[in-house]
């Protein structure tokens, strides 16, 4: 009898999270190695947050709280969907877990069965599949198109539905794409699930606040008031307030389903931190100008990145509306030969051999589901972005 869970089969670590430790590996030996796979902003968490951490360790908050989040920030949720998002949520519909990661695992265990399926646009957040089989669900993969600024098209969603169908999940701006829908776009999305009453949406809005050149930001259940209470809105304090390590992520969603995502989370971790759930309040009730400070930064790089990717002949990379990742195509580069002598089959050698070559860390598109396309993260140092983007471009351009 094997030991362990026949279960883990399905799944493979996170390409992103291995692809950061080789790099933090070579770099440990000495190698001169620029990463561009971590999804983390660079920047520190704001003062105004770290302080109200301090203040809740010296205030004694640092015993265990309500399984699924404190009273207040569950408030302070509440309002922020109904500011922010216009969407009306009682703290009873709300619930918070350790990083957002948990909240849509939680949703997805507490409701699959086997045989369950969860359509799921590519390229995608790289857990999005591996969560649902590991929940016992199948995933089914629409894939968008670059020509379409990597979004899908409402036939082909409509066209991945079926009597299995429990969720789609919609996440905008993207991982890994940075692609945004506006709310034409979404609405077109909407129409389908609502002719589709069994099927529940699973928004993933972490990127929320990182948008650009004016993009604005729409969920779900705002644009599609019908389908407020099939649908789970899904958020976080992770990327727009540099808190990834502080591990907070919240819902909002129908009572019943919020309850039963308690009573797993019950059983597993109990509560998140609870000195993180004093500064993510702080986050949410804070001063936030300095988000259009972080945003005019991370612009300012996607620019450089677009720009320099698109002068390479044999990549193509659409202007993302959000996030700070860009997802350029290679098809032009495969078939390919490296300096070095690697033949660039597809876009795992080409990532391997970036990174053997010249020290610069992607992640190759097939752990995004579309294939052959790179994922950079441009969430580090306009100097050092510069530098990772030259020998790029000096990479390709060797390859014979
Ligand atoms: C699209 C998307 N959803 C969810 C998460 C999880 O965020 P958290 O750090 O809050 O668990 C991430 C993090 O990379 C993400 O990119």
């Amino acid at each position: 009898m094997p030991f362990l869970s026949a279960s883990l089969d399905r799944v493979a670590p996170s390409a992103t999270v291995a692809i950061t430790g080789l790099a933090q590996r070579l770099r440990a030996e000495g190698r001169d190695v620029i990463g561009l796979a971590a999804g983390e902003p660079d920047f520190d968490t704001p003062l105004h947050v770290r302080e109200a951490a301090k203040d809740a360790i010296d205030a004694g908050r640092t015993r265990y709280t309500p399984v699924d989040g404190i009273p207040e920030l569950k408030e302070a949720i509440a309002r922020k969907f109904a500011r922010e998002n216009g969407l009306r949520y009682a703290p009873s519909e709300v619930t918070v877990g350790t990083g957002g990661k948990q909240v849509l695992y939680n949703a997805l265990v507490a409701t699959l069965n086997p045989g369950d399926e969860v359509v799921i646009p590519a390229p995608y957040w790289v857990s999005y599949p591996d969560m649902v089989r590991l929940a016992g669900g199948t995933p089914v993969i629409v894939p968008a198109r670059a020509e379409d600024g990597w979004r899908i098209t409402p036939e082909a969603l409509e066209a991945a539905i079926t009597p299995r169908t429990k969720w789609w999940i919609f996440n905008s701006p993207s991982n890994p794409t940075g692609a945004g829908y506006d709310e034409a776009s979404l609405r077109a999305l909407t129409a389908v699930v609502e002719r589709h009453p069994h099927v529940w949406t699973l928004s993933d809005d972490m990127y929320e606040h990182l948008v650009y050149d004016g993009f604005a930001f729409r969920t779900p259940a705002a644009v599609a008031p019908a389908l407020r209470d099939r649908t789970l809105t899904v958020n976080g304090v992770s990327k727009a307030y540099c808190m990834t390590g502080w591990r907070i992520g919240y819902a909002g969603g129908p009572e019943t389903l919020v309850a039963a995502m308690r009573k797993l989370q019950s059983q597993s971790t109990s509560n998140p931190c609870s000195v993180s759930q004093w500064a993510a309040l702080a986050a949410l009730e804070g001063p936030q100008d300095f988000l259009a400070e972080h945003n005019r930064a991370f612009v300012r790089r996607r620019d450089m990145a677009v720009r320099a990717l698109n002068a390479i002949p044999g990549v193509a990379c659409p202007v993302p509306d959000g996030a700070f990742y860009v997802y350029p195509t290679i098809h032009g580069l495969i078939g390919r030969t490296s300096p070095a002598g690697a033949a660039i089959t597809d876009d795992e050698a080409f990532a391997t051999a970036l990174l053997d070559e010249e020290g610069v860390a992607v992640v190759h598109g097939a752990a995004f589901g579309l294939s052959p396309a790179f994922r950079i993260s441009y969430a580090l140092a306009d100097e050092a972005l510069g530098e990772a983007l030259a020998r790029m471009t000096r990479f390709c351009g060797a390859l014979r």
